[in-house]
């Protein structure tokens, strides 16, 4: 091994990757008075914070638990999200005067902008002595007892090394595979990998006649073979998108059908029933588009069901317009895949790895934080909770 300066070129602490994992890693280190050196391939840190929640940041959901996640071992997460809590993070946003609000069902947004996160991991960074390095490609050359790492500002060494370089989602933002291509170099095992939360495409045969309705959103519930949503569907130029159908999209495997419930708070064939009977003139369509909008209702009486008075429906008619919307059975033939996916379903084994640390149990000294590792949260806050637990956790024992 290279004899190096011990003073400049050693430290306690090397992460790798400052995103939302790594930085909060740093800065509960850096808290305990380790040394710690941040490096990260990107000309800025944070990007995908700063790009995060519309430019507003979902720092957090108050209702984050354990069942928000998806990952092969579901008590893997209880240990770090039980001792950092949204509470934690909410109170850190507090401190820094950070105004923000609730949006829904816990979500909570920045009032003014996703910089002012990333300015404040940098201040607690600054505050816990931790130095950050960007446009900082490294090479991980050994992980014995002392890690030896090559980077730019030369051969670098460290005690513990930290990987927090998150997933595949989003490659123009600076995403790599650098976690997943170390892991199999040491014989850790990684699930394999697939884009979540990402909207669904439909062949050009399905998509055709909804083109037109791009950008009109629905209220549903959708379903996937083993969960359901109940949120809004959004129409795209592509297929589907919206809030439902990115949750949907983690659990979705290709060849599954989803089951979009166009009218989540009524039994349609009750209401068409009881309309036949109270309102026998007025037009399907006019009844649909009262819930639907009425661009829906009219592509709908278009493609698949005949407009007419309801007082005219039969049974089997109303047992029709109901077979296409409660619910719409649609099968997406793919995802728009990594380019627009906010998450990386599968990753590092949590097998392989310390619920309590985050440490690789085969390797003293090596630990996994945030989106590398197979856990991927539900849309609304959680992600962000999993990257600010996980860094803590390590940060607490690297
Ligand atoms: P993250 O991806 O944040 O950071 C990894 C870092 O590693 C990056 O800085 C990268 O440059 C660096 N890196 C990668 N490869 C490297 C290499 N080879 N060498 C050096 N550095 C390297 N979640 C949520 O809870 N609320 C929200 O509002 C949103 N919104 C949202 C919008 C969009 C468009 C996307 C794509 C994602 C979200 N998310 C989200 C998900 C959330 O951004 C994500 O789960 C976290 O950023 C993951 O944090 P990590 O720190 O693990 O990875």
């Amino acid at each position: 091994m290279t004899s190096l300066n011990k003073t400049s070129n050693h430290y306690d602490v090397i992460i790798v990757g400052a995103g939302a994992a790594g930085l909060m890693c740093a800065i509960t280190a850096g808290q305990r008075g380790r040394r710690v050196l941040v490096l990260d391939h990107a000309n800025k840190v944070g990007k995908k914070i700063l790009m995060s929640g519309g430019g507003r940041c979902n720092f957090t959901n108050m209702y984050s638990a354990p069942e928000n996640f998806i990952c092969s071992n579901p008590h893997f997460v209880k240990s770090a999200l039980s001792r950092y809590t949204p509470w934690h993070f909410i109170e850190l946003v507090e401190q820094h005067q950070i105004a923000y609000h609730e949006k829904k069902l816990g979500q909570l947004f920045c009032d003014n902008s996703s910089k002012d996160i990333v300015q404040m991991l940098l201040r607690e960074c600054d505050a816990a002595g931790v130095t950050i390095q960007t446009d900082s490609p490294v090479q991980v050359l050994e992980t014995d007892e002392l890690k030896l790492l090559e980077s730019p500002q030369g051969r670098l060494q460290c005690d513990s090394l930290v990987i927090a370089t998150g997933g595949l989602s989003i490659p123009k933002m600076g995403a790599t595979g650098f976690g997943f291509e170390l892991a199999r170099r040491l014989n850790i095992p990684v699930l394999p990998t697939r884009a979540g939360l990402v909207p669904v495409v439909l062949d050009d045969h399905k998509l055709k006649p909804l083109v037109e309705l791009s950008g009109i959103s629905v209220d549903t519930v959708t379903e996937t073979d083993s969960c359901s949503f109940r949120e809004n569907i959004l129409f795209t130029h592509r297929g589907l998108s919206g809030p439902a159908i990115l949750q949907a999209s983690s659990y979705w495997q290709p060849g599954d059908a989803l089951k979009i419930d166009m009218f989540p708070d009524i039994d349609l064939t009750a209401y068409l029933t009881e309309m036949r009977r109270e309102k026998p003139k007025t037009a399907l369509k006019t009844l649909l588009a009262d819930k639907l909008t009425r661009r829906v209702a009219q592509l709908w009486c278009e493609q698949w069901i005949e407009d007419k008075p309801v007082g005219q429906l039969s049974d089997s008619d109303i047992e029709q317009v109901v077979s296409h919307c409660q619910p719409w059975t649609v099968k997406p033939s793919g995802t728009e895949g990594y380019r627009t996916a906010e998450v990386t379903l599968g990753g590092i084994d949590t097998d392989a790895l310390s619920s309590k640390t985050m440490a690789c149990k085969d390797h003293p000294g090596l630990y996994f934080i945030g989106e590398v590792v197979d856990v991927t949260g539900h849309l609304g806050g959680h992600n962000f909770q999993w990257a600010w637990a996980s860094g803590h956790a390590a940060g607490q024992f690297v």
